[in-house]
This record gives structure tokens, C-alpha cells and sequence, in this order.
């Protein structure tokens, strides 16, 4: 699992912290290298699994005035990982227009519906133009590497990743859609290496093709081409 810090004046914004028993004593170890962890302000979740935020109430315990980044639909499930739900929320908008203002831009949260929660998100970064894309981009490596060099034997760690998890093709395209705006100088996912710039592009034409979830579990009916070739 891949936890990102930004430290941006007062602003102190832990992403997909991670799990407790297999990450919280490592991702604090690697904070307090930069800020104390006391003084973490914000915690994005990207989605409720349980390997990317089960340690909220370790970092709750530590930073208790903290405000959880995340949409109303994550928002009523993390509570059950063990803390009240009296906390600070920051709610993230389907319709996309919540945003939190740092000194040096704005950092975007932009829903990435089915992809693979309901109301799963990502974060974008407008000072660095770096995309925090939580599962998508993601990939399974014996062989981690913090920045992936080969795009060719990358993609192929991404495959079986994004045809397990992503719904579908249509969901993937849709979501794509919504990026065209932003000039993205990287994606950092929650698995796998981090995508430089040079590879960007090709990702998102990659993940633009790839059929995956239900168009594979329930492929369409041929029966448009089967009447074309009769009529
Ligand atoms: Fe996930
Ligand atoms: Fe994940």
C-alpha cells in the first residue's frame, strides 16, 4: 500500500493511510521524518477498504481535531473500524466542485464512480499536477519499484489488477472523461509504482481499452451483428 503526505504551510494531508497491524507503526515512523504526526490536519480516503484506512483511530487517537477528506458514502462506513463518528468531515460532491484551498493551489477531488466503490475518488493536486488515483493506475508487483521504468511490463501488472476490480469499461471511460481537463505530471496510485509523466498518456489510452468487471463477466449479446448479417 502506497500512503502519500503533502505539507503545504499549515495544511498537513495524510492520503490512504494505510491499515493498523500492517502499516500504522511504519506510514507514522516515515511522518515524523517530516511533520509530527500530532499535527496531521487532514486524512483523504479514497474508499473504506480496510488495507487503505483501518488505522483511522490510531491517527485519530493522535490528531483527534483532524478533518476526514471523503464522500458521504464512505463517510458512514469508516465509523465501523472503531471511532465515533463524531469526528471533522470534509464532504466530497458527486458533482465534483469540492476542493481544499492550499497555499501553493487547490487540491481537486473528483469521484470515480464503480471504480471500484460506488462513490470512490481520487485527488488532484493542482500545484504539482499530480493525480492521487487511489486503485486506478494500480498495480500488483512481485517486483516494486517506486517509479516504473518499463511501460510495457508495467501495464501487464496492471491487467489483472484493473479487470478484477474496475465494473466495467463504461465506468473507466466515464471517468477518464473527467480528467481531460487537468494536465496530469503524474498518477500516484495506492498499489504499485508511480506513473511519471512520459508514461501518463499511454495509461490513460491503456485503461481506456481495457474491458474488465461485467463486460467480461456478462459479455454483450452478439445478436446486433447475427440480424446485420441476415437483414
Ligand atoms: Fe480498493
Ligand atoms: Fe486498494
Amino acid at each position: 500500500c502506497n500512503a502519500y503526505l503533502i505539507v503545504d504551510g499549515n495544511h498537513r494531508i495524510l492520503m490512504d493511510p494505510g491499515s493498523t497491524v500492517h502499516h500504522f507503526p511504519q506510514v507514522k515512523r516515515r511522518v515524523e521524518q517530516i511533520v509530527p504526526p500530532e499535527s496531521i490536519t487532514h486524512i483523504v480516503v479514497h474508499h473504506q477498504d480496510a488495507d487503505l484506512c483501518d488505522s483511522l483511530p490510531s491517527w485519530l487517537e493522535l490528531a483527534p481535531e483532524l478533518t476526514i477528506v471523503t464522500t458521504p458514502r464512505v463517510r458512514v462506513l469508516l465509523p465501523y473500524f472503531g471511532f465515533s463518528p463524531d469526528v471533522k468531515w470534509l464532504d466530497v460532491s458527486p458533482e465534483d466542485s469540492t476542493t481544499l484551498d492550499l497555499a501553493g493551489g487547490s487540491l481537486v477531488f473528483i469521484t470515480s464512480p464503480f471504480l471500484h466503490f460506488p462513490e470512490a475518488f481520487v485527488t488532484y493536486d493542482e500545484a504539482s499536477g499530480i493525480l492521487f488515483s487511489s486503485d486506478i493506475g494500480a498495480a500488483i508487483e512481485n517486483d516494486w519499484k517506486l517509479v516504473i521504468t518499463d511501460w510495457e511490463s508495467h501495464w501487464r501488472t496492471m491487467i489483472p489488477f484493473h479487470v478484477f476490480y474496475m465494473a466495467s469499461n463504461k465506468a473507466l471511460n466515464g471517468f477518464l472523461k473527467k480528467l481531460e481537463p487537468f494536465p496530469i505530471s503524474a498518477i500516484c496510485p495506492q498499489h504499485g509504482s508511480i506513473i511519471p509523466e512520459e508514461h501518463v498518456d499511454k495509461a490513460i489510452e491503456n485503461l481506456a481499452k481495457l474491458p474488465c468487471g461485467l463486460d467480461l463477466l456478462y459479455p454483450a449479446s452478439n445478436i446486433e451483428s447475427v440480424l446485420a448479417e441476415i437483414l
